[in-house]
């Protein structure tokens, strides 16, 4: 089976609807979302509703949604992703509300395990070392594990017998899930701080065991003036210029 594995879409929409078109047009029908449906971006209810409609999806919850739903206290984030927090609860609507409200931390099936930060810490740690892929090994078992909050496509890697691997994903790059155990993190759809502003996003071959990174170009522009008109704290869209 082919997922599409994406995460931290962060209320760009207009990020997200390229994604979706691009996964349209290779055939991708199955879906992985890492979280951080909300938060930074102008358009958290169109966000929300295109990724509840998706008919073949496991998801879970981010920070981000996590401190929408209060699960986690605001009082973390720094004051401007307080401020998209804050706008993100000012827009969605009760169903919108309720969806993230019931996303769970963890999700583990035949092909794979899935969360937000880490899976010992699933809404919090940011997963950016060996010695952490080290460190969380007890408490998840089936490989590939799928995570996101770093905003960093990244893997971390461990096959009996030699050293622990890791890198950075670039787009096209394929990296083999096969006898090993391996971390996928598929970088930002709507927020990419590895100084490539295109979204970021993965597509995940269970059959093959193959995870692949692609980069898709949206236009910028557009959801920056869109953060003007409700305006969102402007370095927030500054940001997205250059990927960081
Ligand atoms: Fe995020
Ligand atoms: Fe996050």
């Amino acid at each position: 089976m082919r997922y599409g594995v994406f995460s931290d879409v962060h209320g760009n929409y207009e990020a997200f609807s390229a994604v979706l078109e691009f996964y349209r047009k290779n055939g991708v029908e199955n879906y992985v979302c890492c979280g951080d449906i909300i938060g930074y971006g102008p358009q958290p209810l169109e966000c929300v509703k295109a990724i509840s409609g998706l008919k073949k999806l496991h998801i879970v919850m981010g920070n981000h949604d996590g401190a929408l739903a209060g699960r986690i206290d605001i009082k973390w984030f720094n004051p401007n992703a307080m401020a998209a927090i804050e706008f993100a609860r000012s827009r969605l609507d009760g169903q919108a509300l309720d969806f993230i409200a019931r996303l769970p931390e963890k999700v583990e099936t035949a092909d794979f395990t899935l969360v937000h930060g880490s899976p010992r810490k699933p809404l919090t740690e940011y997963m950016l070392s060996e010695s952490q892929f080290a460190d969380n090994a007890s408490s998840w078992k089936v490989s590939p594990c799928f995570i996101g909050h770093s905003h960093m496509p990244l893997y971390f890697k461990e096959r009996e017998g030699s050293l622990p691997e890791t890198d950075f994903l670039k787009p096209m790059m394929k990296v083999s899930a096969e006898n090993c155990r391996v971390m996928f993190n598929p970088g930002s759809v709507g927020q990419p701080r590895d100084g490539d502003p295109r979204a970021s996003c993965a597509v995940y071959d269970s059959d093959k065991k193959v995870f692949e990174l692609f980069r898709v170009f949206y236009n910028v522009e557009n959801t920056q003036k869109l953060m003007g008109e409700m305006k969102l704290p402007a370095m927030l869209a500054e940001r997205l210029s250059f990927g960081f």
